[in-house]
């Protein structure tokens, strides 16, 4: 057997390993007897949102990522800043989180509480993970089951944000390091960050990757476009596709333009030129399905992060506000 098919038996191996071991609390019928209809419910706010202004759905997806690498998938990073507390979205890092994203999660919740049975029934924290599955299975993304049962967070601020997500410019240790301390491998991070086959980056983000390039190559022809995009004058409001060949389609062309040096961070591109993840790099781009379906998975295990219960959270009244 060749390499590459060992490789793919043993990441499909891990992929079933990873469906089996749910944790305690989680279950996709949590709302069976309170709230029959909240994927229904949720899925038409988003939909409806979506038609408004469709830069929600990465948006949402990089929301996603952020509440559960800070505290937990746990609706923290929902809560607004007060004046006694400096709140995680305000954290520098939230960078530049879309206002739409939040918004989306506040009209879901809306929705949810016009339905009597579900009035305050569902945990803020199950909503962005209702709403951020969606939102993937409509850009072309899988479509996969969420586990529910989380709890709302008790706790938000700007300071438990530092040195919890990982930067654009880190290296590969520093990478591995932030997504293990969640709980997930590095063939957990090289699926996750195919989310980078949609949305968009701000250019002071690329600034160092295009022109201060050390360590990881650049394509030539790409960096010449990107320098365009992004001359150092630019107005830092500009925003620039990450993956700059189906930038509106969730596909695996993000590790195809890996292979030609087309990452768009040095944290894309790292993930080629390491051998401890360019073979699940290369597997990924040459098996569109099995990305979807690595991608569902490592998403079901990000949403097991830090998950909250009864005794240590609750269920939020307004997602943007303590009880
Ligand atoms: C591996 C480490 C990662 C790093 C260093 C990273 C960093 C970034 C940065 C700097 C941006 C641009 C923000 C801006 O300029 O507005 C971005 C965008 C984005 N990230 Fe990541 N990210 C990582 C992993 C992930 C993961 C795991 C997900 C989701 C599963 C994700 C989803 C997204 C999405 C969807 C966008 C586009 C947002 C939009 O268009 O509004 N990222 N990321
Ligand atoms: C992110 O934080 C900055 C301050 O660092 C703040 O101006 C901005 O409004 C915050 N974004 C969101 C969506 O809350
Ligand atoms: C760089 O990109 C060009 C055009 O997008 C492509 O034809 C070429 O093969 C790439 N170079 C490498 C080294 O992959």
């Amino acid at each position: 057997m060749d390499a590459n098919k060992t490789n793919l038996l043993v990441l499909l191996f891990s992929l079933f390993l990873t469906i089996n071991l749910s944790s305690a609390q989680l279950r996709p019928n949590f709302y069976a007897g309170s709230c029959p209809n909240v994927e229904q419910i949720v899925k038409d706010a988003v939909l409806l949102k979506i038609k408004q202004a469709s830069i929600t759905v990465p948006a949402l997806l990089r929301l996603y990522f952020h509440d559960c690498f800070v505290n937990g998938c746990d609706a923290s990073v929902m809560i607004a800043s007060t004046n006694a507390n400096k709140a995680e979205k305000d954290h520098p890092d939230n960078l530049s989180l879309g206002g739409d994203a939040f918004d989306t999660i506040v009209k879901a919740k809306q929705a949810l509480d016009a339905v009597p049975n579900c009035r305050n029934k569902v945990s803020c924290a199950d909503i962005i993970t209702i709403a951020t599955r969606d939102v993937i299975t409509i850009v072309g993304g899988p479509n996969y089951e969420v586990e529910l049962g989380r709890f709302d967070g008790l706790s938000s601020t700007a300071a438990s944000v530092e040195g919890t997500l990982p930067q654009p410019t880190d290296n590969f240790d520093k990478l591995t390091s932030y997504f293990a301390k969640n709980g997930l491998s590095v063939d957990d991070m090289v699926a996750l960050s195919g989310a980078h086959t949609i949305g968009v980056s701000h250019c002071s983000n690329v600034f160092e990757r295009i022109y201060d390039v050390k360590g990881e190559m650049i394509n030539a022809t790409y960096q010449a476009q990107l320098k365009e995009s992004c001359p150092r004058d630019v107005d830092p409001r500009v925003v620039v596709f990450i993956d700059p060949t189906t930038p509106g389609k969730f596909d695996n062309v993000y590790y195809k333009n890996l292979q030609q040096g087309k990452g768009f961070f040095k944290s894309d591109q790292v993930l080629f030129s390491d051998r401890r993840s360019s073979p699940v790099v290369n597997l990924l781009a040459s098996h569109g399905q099995l990305f979807s379906q690595a991608f569902a998975n490592s998403m079901i295990k990000l949403g097991r992060v830090g998950v909250k219960t009864a005794l240590n959270g609750n269920i939020r009244r307004n997602c943007e506000a303590f009880n």
